[in-house]
């Protein structure tokens, strides 16, 4: 008997919009359900990706420039993808990650100005065609977000930007959102937190079952 591939589960948006606690919600939700679940976040998931994390997240004197902080992200995101989240769909596992190429596209793309061509050039060498079966958009003004951020005392470089580039980032997502209607759902993340789990669980029950892998 085959397994049947898991699905590919992907939170994204600003900083401050509660992608965490809901994220740690539907896992508990899933795995009440009886449901493997992984959970995992970019940059990150593997010991090497989380040391390009810390490389890139750390505030620094040196300008990073944008060409070399997305190839940090590909960097990590092929390691990632190839060590954990293929294997665990393949295993018939779920796999909820915290951001993933829309993060890239968002805020490299409309946040850093890299052409878009070149994200897609790094994004087939680093994974393929592999794209999530469903991507919660976390939908906030940033100058929600930011409070929200500043709250938790989360400070990186990347909340270090201006709200000018936070703004192009949220419109960066939502660009992706209106290109890709039925992957990318946007979730009203002013709502309070019982009623953003119930609005995703019910984007989940609405998710056809993964197909069948063919034979390539
Ligand atoms: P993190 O502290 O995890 O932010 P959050 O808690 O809001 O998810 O920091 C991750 C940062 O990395 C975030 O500012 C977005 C940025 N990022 C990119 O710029 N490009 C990417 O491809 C990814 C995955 C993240």
């Amino acid at each position: 008997m085959t397994t049947s591939p898991g699905r590919f589960l992907t939170f994204e948006g600003i900083e401050g919009v509660g992608k965490s606690t809901q994220i740690a919600r539907l896992a508990t939700a899933l795995g009440a359900r009886g449901i493997d679940v992984l959970v995992t976040r970019e940059p990150g998931g593997t010991p090497l990706a989380e040391s390009i994390r810390a490389l890139v997240l750390q505030p620094r004197e040196e300008t990073l420039p944008p060409i070399a902080e997305l190839l940090l992200m590909f960097a990590a995101r092929a390691a990632h993808w190839h060590a954990t989240i293929e294997p665990a769909l393949a295993a018939g596992r779920d796999v909820v990650c915290d951001r993933f190429i829309d993060s890239s596209f968002a805020y490299q793309v409309w946040g850093k100005g890299i052409a878009e061509d070149k994200l897609q050039v790094l994004q087939t060498l680093a994974i393929g065609d592999a794209v999530p079966d469903l991507t919660l958009l976390f939908d906030l003004d940033p100058e929600l977000g930011l409070a929200r951020a500043r709250d938790r005392g989360d400070e990186n470089r990347f909340e270090q930007e201006s709200q000018a580039f936070r703004q192009r980032v949220r419109a960066g997502f939502l660009a992706r959102a209106e290109a890709e209607p039925t992957r990318v759902r946007v979730i009203d993340a002013e709502r309070d937190t019982e009623t953003v789990s119930a609005a995703i669980i019910e984007l989940l029950e609405a998710l056809p079952a993964a197909p069948a892998s063919s034979a390539p």
